[in-house]
C-alpha cells in the first residue's frame, strides 16, 4: 500500500517533468479530451512486444535446467534481460525462443513442446522496453502525450503487439501466424471504430511496427481499407526497400536485442532461425550493384547473398537459406492507398558498407558510414517513399514524407525536437 502510495507520487512527480513546452505546443493538460477526435492504435517498434511460454510434456531440454518450468503454465519469456541473466536463463531463453523449420508446412514454428503466445493484445501498453536503460523506448513518451490529450488504453487508444520472431510473408507467401495475426487486427480496428462512433482509424508506429501496419494494411481489401483507416503515420519504419543493420545483425548477431554483457554472437543461431531476421535486407532497388560487403577477396552486393550467407555459414538444421532468402529482383513495394505520412531522421551516421579485411565473419567488422538515421540508410528510405509517393499520387491519396534532421532512429519519439513534430503530424491527422 505504502509502495503504491509512493509510487503514485512519484509518477505524478515523473509526469510533471515532462517537458511543458510540449504541452503547450498542444495547448492541452490531462483530463482535456479537446485532442481526442479519432480512435489511434499505437504500436512499438522490434525490442518492444512481450512473448510468453509454456512448456508441455513434449518438451525434451538440451539442460535439465531449462525444463524447470515444465507443467507451471504461462510464463514470460521474454520480457526482461536482467531477469533472465540473473536468472542464468540464458542458453534456456535461446532454446525456447528459437523457430524450426517444419519441411511438411514449408514454415518455421516453435521447437516442439514449446507453447507461445503474445499478451496484451489491443493495449498500447502491449509494449515495454526489456531493461532499464530506456525509460522512454517503445514509444512511451509519445503514449503519455496522447493520454494528455485525452487518450485512454482500452476506450480510445489500442496496441497490436506481435511475434517479433516471424516475418509478414512476401507477396504469394503463406505464414499461419499472420494470417492469424492480420485476422485479429483487422478486429482490433474494427472494433476501434465501432466503440468510438464508427470513426476511422489512425495507426501509428515505430520502425519493425511501421512495417507490420503497413504489411497489415496492403493485406486488407481497399474497400475495407477506405471505410475503416483514417491514417497511417509510420515513424521511422524499416522499409522493405532494406537496410545494412540487417546485415550487421545477421554476421553479428542480434543488436537489437540487447543483453548486458552477453556477446551478440552467442544469440546468432537463435536470430537466424527467426524469418524476421532476413525482412528488409538491403535490396538492389535501394543498393543497386554496390559492394555492401566488402573482405579481401571478394565482395558482396545485393545479388551475391547466396554466396554470401554460404561465407558466412549460415545454417539452419534442415533448412537451405534460400528457403528465406527473397529474390533480390522480386521487390515489390504495395502502397497503403490510404493517408499516409512518414517521419524520418537524417543526417546521422548509418552504416553503409561493413568490412573485413581478414576475411573473418566472426570479428567485429570496420564500419562505412552514409546518411540516414543511424540504422535505417536514407538511399532506402528515398527510393521507398518515392514508390509510395508515385503510387499514392496516382489515386491523388495523401502521402507526405518528412524528414527530421540530426535525430537518430531510436529518438524520434523521445528527443522534444523530433516529438514536436511527430505529434504536430498526428496532430494533422487527426483533425
Ligand atoms: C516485465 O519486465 C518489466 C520491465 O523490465 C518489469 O517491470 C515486470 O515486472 C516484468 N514482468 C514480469 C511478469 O516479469
Ligand atoms: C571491393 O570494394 C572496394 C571498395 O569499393 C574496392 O576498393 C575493392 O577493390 C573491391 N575488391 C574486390 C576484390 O573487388
Ligand atoms: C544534433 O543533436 C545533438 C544531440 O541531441 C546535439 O547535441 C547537436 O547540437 C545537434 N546538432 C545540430 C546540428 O542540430
Amino acid at each position: 500500500m505504502a509502495m503504491n502510495t509512493a509510487f503514485l507520487g512519484l509518477l505524478q512527480l515523473l509526469l510533471l517533468l515532462v517537458p511543458s513546452p510540449l504541452r503547450d505546443y498542444l495547448g492541452a493538460r490531462p483530463g482535456d479530451h479537446h485532442g481526442v477526435n479519432y480512435p489511434i492504435i499505437l504500436q512499438g517498434g522490434f525490442g518492444c512486444p512481450v512473448l510468453e511460454a509454456r512448456l508441455t510434456d513434449a518438451y525434451t531440454p538440451s539442460h535439465p535446467r531449462c525444463g524447470a518450468l515444465k507443467g507451471k503454465g504461462w510464463f514470460k519469456l521474454w520480457n526482461s534481460t536482467v531477469d533472465l541473466l540473473n536468472h542464468d536463463y540464458m542458453p534456456c531463453f535461446a532454446e525456447q525462443m528459437s523457430l524450426v523449420f517444419d519441411p511438411a508446412t514449408n514454415g518455421f514454428q516453435n521447437r516442439h513442446g514449446v507453447e507461445t503466445r503474445v499478451p496484451n493484445f489491443g493495449s498500447a501498453y502491449g509494449f515495454s522496453y526489456k531493461d532499464d536503460t530506456c525509460p522512454f523506448c517503445c514509444n512511451v513518451r509519445l503514449r503519455t502525450e496522447l493520454e494528455a490529450l485525452g487518450y485512454r488504453d482500452g476506450d480510445n487508444l489500442f496496441g497490436a503487439p506481435y511475434d517479433i520472431r516471424h516475418a509478414p510473408p512476401r507477396p504469394g507467401q503463406y505464414s499461419e501466424v499472420y494470417t492469424e495475426y492480420f485476422a485479429r487486427f483487422k478486429g482490433l480496428v474494427q472494433q476501434a471504430s465501432e466503440k468510438n462512433g464508427n470513426k476511422q482509424v489512425i495507426i501509428i508506429g515505430h520502425s519493425f511496427g511501421g512495417r507490420i501496419i503497413l504489411d497489415f494494411v496492403n493485406s486488407t481489401p481497399l474497400e475495407w481499407r477506405k471505410k475503416f483507416i483514417k491514417h497511417l503515420v509510420l515513424l521511422s519504419p524499416t522499409p522493405p526497400t532494406g537496410f545494412m543493420d540487417v546485415i550487421t545483425n545477421l554476421i553479428e548477431g542480434p543488436r537489437v536485442l540487447r543483453f548486458p554483457n552477453v556477446p551478440y554472437l552467442a544469440l546468432r543461431q537463435m536470430w537466424w532461425s527467426f524469418t524476421s531476421s532476413l525482412l528488409s535486407l538491403p535490396s538492389s532497388m535501394a543498393f543497386g550493384h554496390d559492394p555492401i560487403i566488402i573482405t579481401k577477396h571478394r565482395n558482396y552486393s545485393t545479388y551475391d547473398y547466396p554466396d554470401f550467407l554460404a561465407a558466412l555459414g549460415f545454417s539452419l538444421k534442415g533448412v537451405s537459406p534460400l528457403t528465406k532468402l527473397p529474390s533480390p529482383t522480386d521487390m515489390r513495394i504495395d502502397a497503403p492507398m490510404v493517408p499516409t505520412t512518414i517521419l524520418n531522421g537524417v543526417g546521422i551516421e548509418t552504416t553503409k558498407q561493413v568490412v573485413f579485411w581478414d576475411s573473418n565473419f566472426d570479428v567485429s567488422p570496420e564500419l562505412v558510414y552514409g546518411d540516414g538515421d543511424g540504422v535505417v540508410n536514407l538511399n532506402s528510405v528515398l527510393a521507398f517513399t518515392k514508390e509510395l509517393e508515385r503510387k499514392q499520387a496516382s489515386e491523388n491519396i495523401l502521402f507526405k514524407f518528412v524528414k527530421i534532421p540530426n535525430v537518430t532512429h531510436g529518438d524520434i519519439t523521445i528527443q522534444d525536437h523530433s516529438l514536436r513534430i511527430v505529434l504536430a503530424e498526428i496532430a494533422e491527422a487527426n483533425s
